[in-house]
């Protein structure tokens, strides 16, 4: 047992949930799964010459370039400059997907055991991507105001600061709570970060797919001033192409601390110089895929969304939150009666609906199910008659 890293000392059952949908797939019963977030199995139409983009002589070559090819970093500059942003093609370092750029990041900011500030709820794979860097997460708290929807509650995160607090990430929109940063948020992450010495990481993987924004709301903080911030996308969410596995970090903020963290940057990306060459040359033509595959996964979003919204709307057990963006929706049982796993478990065995509960994304209390809207628009329909019988 301790030849092993102590990082990995997890749970490694299957879950009662799991087996259960397991059981019944075995005995070919029709699951309603409104869990399922691969885009790639969620009947979108993808351009099939995509594949041809990958045939590409350059490919032969190998010219090695910790920030990767200066091609593929054009090509980013580009979509920023096409959503209004000014960004530096040397600001910019290709990395395979955004989880290796969080890994990059936590190898440059932390040593063993310093913490990272993490928002929750959130979804589930921060935790891991700190711990195997051997960092420590801390949660700041997301409020929800039927209002105004979600916000960070920086007093509570004031708190959470110590020493050892190195990062504070932001995801924007965050999932799963679909809340875009306002502006005023933004200044305050920044002046924390000026004030403890802290880098932002600002994660907009689903900063594209926008259901309806609020008033003053930044869907990118590219280009924005900063201390220091590191922004990170990639084609996984924006082209709904994970398997591509093609990201990028964006360094912005004061110039000598942008300066000292690209130096090092550069000397963990050459260490590992992990991305295809292929992916790289092919980017400009998989960027020229985005507004067809966005408008059909937006298409597909909103539809569900607002689905849920009419359908749910006189029902007075449950609610649908506040969602400006991204892929997943937030349903508040208010009159829970049995504990949450217990609801969701019974919701599966009763109705073969799947849906998630709130505590696999650290809701702080009981009463949430959080729910793909990339799911087949017919399935959410019949889940929903079956969650409103
Ligand atoms: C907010 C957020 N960031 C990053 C990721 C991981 O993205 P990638 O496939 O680029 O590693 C996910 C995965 O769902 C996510 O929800």
């Amino acid at each position: 047992m301790y030849m092993f890293s102590k990082r990995l000392n997890i749970e490694y059952e299957p879950n009662e949930l799991s087996l259960l949908y397991n059981l019944k797939k075995n005995h070919g019963e029709r699951i309603f799964d409104l869990t399922s977030s691969n885009p790639t199995k969620s009947n979108f139409k993808y351009d099939k010459h995509i594949i041809k983009h990958f045939i590409d002589e350059r490919s032969l070559v190998y010219e090695p370039d910790p920030k990767g090819l200066l091609t593929a970093r054009e090509e980013v500059a580009n979509y920023y400059s096409e959503v209004g942003k000014e960004v530096q093609v040397e600001d910019i370092f290709i990395v395979p997907s955004t989880s290796e750029a969080y890994s990059y990041l936590f190898k440059l900011l932390l040593d063993a055991e310093d913490e990272v500030l993490i928002p929750q709820p959130c979804y589930p794979l921060f935790e891991f991507l700190t711990k195997l860097d051997l960092g420590n997460v801390v949660y700041y708290p997301m409020v929800y105001d039927y209002r105004d929807g979600w916000s960070p509650d920086f007093v509570m995160l004031e708190k959470k600061i110590s020493p050892k607090t190195k990062a504070i990430v932001i995801i924007n929109p965050n999932n799963p709570t679909g809340s875009y940063i306002r502006e005023n948020d933004y200044e305050n992450f920044n002046s924390l970060s000026e004030k403890y010495n802290i880098a932002l990481i600002v994660d907009e993987v689903f900063s594209d797919f926008e259901i309806e924004a609020g008033e003053n709301t930044l869907k990118s903080v590219a280009g924005c001033k900063s201390n220091l911030t590191f922004v990170l996308n990639g084609f996984s969410k924006m082209l709904a192409l994970p398997q591509m596995k093609f990201g990028w970090i964006l360094i912005q903020g004061e110039k000598k601390l942008k300066e000292e963290a690209v130096k090092r940057l550069e000397v963990i990306a050459d260490t590992y110089l992990s991305v295809a060459t292929p992916i790289q040359y092919a980017a400009k033509r998989l960027f020229e895929t985005r507004e067809k595959i966005q408008q059909e996964v937006l298409g597909r979003i909103k539809e569900n969304y607002n689905l849920l919204k009419t359908k749910f709307l006189l029902n007075p057990d449950i609610k649908v939150l506040n969602c400006q963006g991204g892929w997943n929706a937030i349903l508040n049982f208010e009159n829970m009666l049995v504990p949450e796993d217990e609801f969701v478990l019974r919701l599966l065995d009763k109705k073969n609906v799947l849906i998630h509960p709130g505590y696999y994304y650290d809701f702080f209390s009981e009463g949430y199910a959080v729910i793909s809207l990339l799911t087949d628009t017919d399935v959410m329909k019949k889940a929903i008659d079956l969650m409103s019988e």
